[in-house]
Formats: C-alpha cells, structure tokens, sequence
C-alpha cells in the first residue's frame, strides 16, 4: 500500500473532467490536479514543446509525491507519455485513449467522427487507431482547435462557442448523418451539450475518462500502490496560470458552470 497522491495533469482545465471520472471510479486516494493554463493550448504547438511542458509539470507532480501519474491529456499523451514512461519505470504513467474503439465497435459501417486537436490527429497514435478500426466504421477527423480557448475561459455556454461547433459539423456535409463523436480532447466533455446539439440527437458520443480510471485502477493493484483506508481522502489543485484559473477550476470541477 502507499498513501502518495495520484498526480493528474492537462494543458489546462480539461483533465478536470478526467479527475472527476478517477474520483468518481477510484474515491480513496488523494489527488494532486496539475492544470498548465498558463501554456495552454498545447494542441497547436510543435511536438518538442508539448514533450517540453509535459516533462515540466510532470517533473512538478513527482516533487510533490506522485505516486502515479495520469496523463489527462490526449495530445500531451500522444506526444510524451512513451518518453515518460520510459524515464521513470519505478512508477504508473496512465494516458489518454481516444474511444475510438467503443464508438467502431457499437456503429458498425457507420459515421464516426472524431474531434481532438491538431496535434492529437496528425500522431501516429491515432492513425494506428484508425487503421485498426476503419474496416468496421467510416472514422472521419475533426480538428477543432478553438473549444479549448472557451473552455478556459469557463465559457461553456457561449454563442460564439455554439457557432463554432455547429461549422465544424457543417464542413462534413449536410448529407451525412453522424452516428457517434468521440470526444479525443479532455476539454471536450464539458462542451457536450453544444456537441450533441450540433451533431443531431442520434450521434452517441464517447470519451475515453471511463477507459483511463480503469487503467489506473489496474496499475495501482498490480503495483500495490493502492491507498490504505483513512477517514478523509484529498484533492488539492494547482494551475500555473495562478489563483483565478485555479478557482476557475474548482467550480468546473464541481459542476457549477
Ligand atoms: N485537453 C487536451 C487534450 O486532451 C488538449 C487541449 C490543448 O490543446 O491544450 O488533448
């Protein structure tokens, strides 16, 4: 057993809804929230700065105690998490997997769309992905970079917001029906609303935060690394952006945006 804390980090805000997901599957262990607001976005930045800033606040959650690490980020993952892995085999380094598979699998010869960042799409994680799974379904890319600004600003609810998502679904073509989104941006759950509104009432949509607390769950018992029981069990939140985005934080976190 080991009583450190799990360490979660993002480019920002969106590992938030990974956190809720490790919290709501995995309750008794403390957690340390890292969200790097300051650099964010990272998923239009080259592949040597997502390492660099992925290695920074990496290195930060293991200064405070890690006992293992959640990278809650699809493009940090896509760029790092092998690198990382690789450098520190004492202990778990959990990343993101866009449900891709899931969504193939429950839509056979259907339109999948898959929404993430330039980064993420351009990695050869997802082609990997998409050349396992593109027999069973039409798996479509849709780089949509700007839902993270918003997210960050805590504007869930915004027109201009609406706007957007409604144009990237328009650029498909009006004739296609979408039958399932995967969600392969950690900032994308918190926007679900607009994306089903945009995406029409059948398209089912798919993250990959279940996917990730299960993997940590597995790791941690593999490893005996999980929490001994205790009364009262933590979640502290850091933001290098400072105390108003780390406020910010918390009330999305909560669910009161
Ligand atoms: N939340 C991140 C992801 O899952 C990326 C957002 C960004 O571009 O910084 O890909």
């Amino acid at each position: 057993m080991n009583n450190g804390p799990v360490g979660v980090f993002d480019s920002g805000l969106g590992g938030l809804s990974v956190l809720q997901e490790l919290k709501r599957v995995i309750p008794d262990e403390d957690y340390i929230f890292y969200g790097d607001s300051e650099n964010a976005p990272y998923g239009v930045r080259s592949d040597e700065e997502v390492y660099r800033l992925s290695h920074h606040v990496f290195d930060e959650l293991l200064d405070r105690g890690a006992k293992a690490v959640v990278v809650a980020c699809n493009t940090a993952t896509s760029v790092a998490v092998r690198k990382l892995r690789a450098e520190h085999p004492e202990i778990p380094v959990i990343g993101m997997e866009p449900a891709i598979k899931p969504a193939a699998e429950q839509n056979p010869g259907r339109l999948v769309v898959v929404m993430a960042t330039p980064v993420t799409l351009r990695r050869e994680k997802f082609s990997h992905l998409v050349s396992r799974f593109c027999d069973i379904a039409d798996i479509v890319p849709l780089p949509s970079p700007d839902i993270v600004r918003y997210v960050e600003n805590g504007q869930l609810h915004d027109e201009g917001l609406r706007g957007y998502i409604r144009g990237l679904f328009h650029s498909l073509g009006d004739e296609r029906t979408v039958d399932a989104v995967v969600l392969g941006c950690t900032h994308f759950p918190f926007v679900s609303d607009l994306i089903r509104e945009a995406a029409g009432p059948q398209a089912k949509l798919y993250d990959g935060n279940h996917g990730t607390a299960e993997e940590l769950l597995r790791r941690l018992k593999e490893r005996d690394l999980l929490s001994a029981p205790k009364d009262h069990y933590t979640i502290e939140i850091l933001n290098s952006a400072g105390d108003a985005q780390t406020e910010l934080s918390w009330k999305l976190f909560r669910g009161e945006l």
